[in-house]
C-alpha cells in the first residue's frame, strides 16, 4: 500500500468543451476552470494533513498554447495575473512556496517580474510548493537543460538530469490526473513522470472537484508501485 501522496500533476483539460456544452465563450470555460482550481487550492491544507500532499504542479499553459487564438491568449493571461494578485494579497494566511517551471521570456515583462517576485516572496514557506507550469514544455525544458550540462562538459547521470530541471527542487510526482477523458501528457513532465501513476478522468476540468481528487487518491491506495522492481 502506497503511504502518504506526496507530489501531484494536475493536467487540467476540458475547458472549452465545457464551454461549447454550455453555448458560452471560451473565456467563460476558463474563468471556470480557474474557479475550479481555487475551489480545490483552497482544501491543499487539508489534503496536506490527511494525504502528505506537499506539492501540486499544475499544467496551466504549455508551450504549444501559445498558438491559440490572441484574444484567447490574452484572457488566459490575464487570468494567471488575476491568480497572482490574489494569491499574493492572501500571503499573510497562506504560507505556500510559489513555483514557475517554464519559459517566462515569453510572458509580458509584467507579468515576469509579478511571478518571480511571487516566487521570491514565498520562497522559504514551508506549508508546501505550488508549481505553475506555464509556457512549460517538457522537451523544451529537457533541451535547456542538456545545453547547460553541456557547458559544464563533462558526463552526466541520471541524477545529475533530475538536478538541472526546472523542477529540480520539486519530487517526482507520484500521481498526475489528466481531466476530459484525455490519455495523454501532451508535453507535461516527462522526465518527471516515469513512475507517476496515471488517472484519466472523464470529468472536464471545471466540474473536477476535491471530491473528484480524492475519489483518485482512495483509487491510488489499491495500486501496487513497484517502479520496475
Ligand atoms: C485546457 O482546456 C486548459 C487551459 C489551456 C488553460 C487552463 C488554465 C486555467 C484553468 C486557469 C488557471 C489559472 C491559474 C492562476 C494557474 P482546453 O482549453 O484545452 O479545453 P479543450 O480541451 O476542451 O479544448
Amino acid at each position: 500500500m502506497n503511504s502518504t501522496i506526496q507530489s501531484i500533476g494536475l493536467i487540467m483539460d476540458g475547458n472549452r468543451r465545457w464551454a461549447r456544452q454550455r453555448n458560452v465563450s471560451t473565456e467563460a470555460g476558463h474563468k471556470a476552470g480557474f474557479n475550479a482550481l481555487k475551489n480545490i487550492a483552497k482544501e491543499f491544507p487539508r489534503l496536506k494533513k490527511e494525504y502528505g500532499l506537499e506539492y501540486v504542479n499544475i499544467y496551466a499553459f504549455s508551450t504549444e498554447n501559445w498558438k491559440r487564438d490572441p484574444e484567447e491568449v490574452s484572457y488566459l493571461l490575464a487570468l494567471f495575473e488575476e491568480g497572482m494578485n490574489e494569491l499574493s494579497a492572501k500571503l499573510d494566511e497562506i504560507n505556500v512556496r510559489v513555483r514557475v517551471i517554464g519559459d517566462l521570456r515569453r510572458f509580458p515583462e509584467h507579468l515576469q517580474k509579478k511571478l518571480l517576485a511571487l516566487e521570491e516572496k514565498t520562497l522559504s514557506n514551508t506549508e508546501g510548493t505550488v508549481a505553475f507550469a506555464l509556457s512549460y514544455g517538457g522537451r523544451a525544458e529537457l533541451v535547456d537543460s542538456i545545453n547547460r550540462m553541456i557547458s559544464q562538459g563533462k558526463e552526466v547521470t541520471e541524477e545529475d538530469v533530475s538536478k538541472v530541471l526546472w523542477t529540480n527542487d520539486i519530487p517526482d510526482p507520484d500521481i498526475i490526473i489528466r481531466t476530459s477523458g484525455e490519455h495523454r501528457l501532451s508535453n507535461f513532465l516527462p522526465w518527471q513522470s516515469v513512475y507517476s501513476e496515471f488517472f484519466f478522468p472523464e470529468t472536464l476540468w471545471p466540474d473536477f472537484t476535491v471530491q473528484d481528487l480524492e475519489g483518485i487518491f482512495a483509487e491510488y491506495y489499491t495500486r501496487e508501485r513497484r517502479r520496475g522492481t
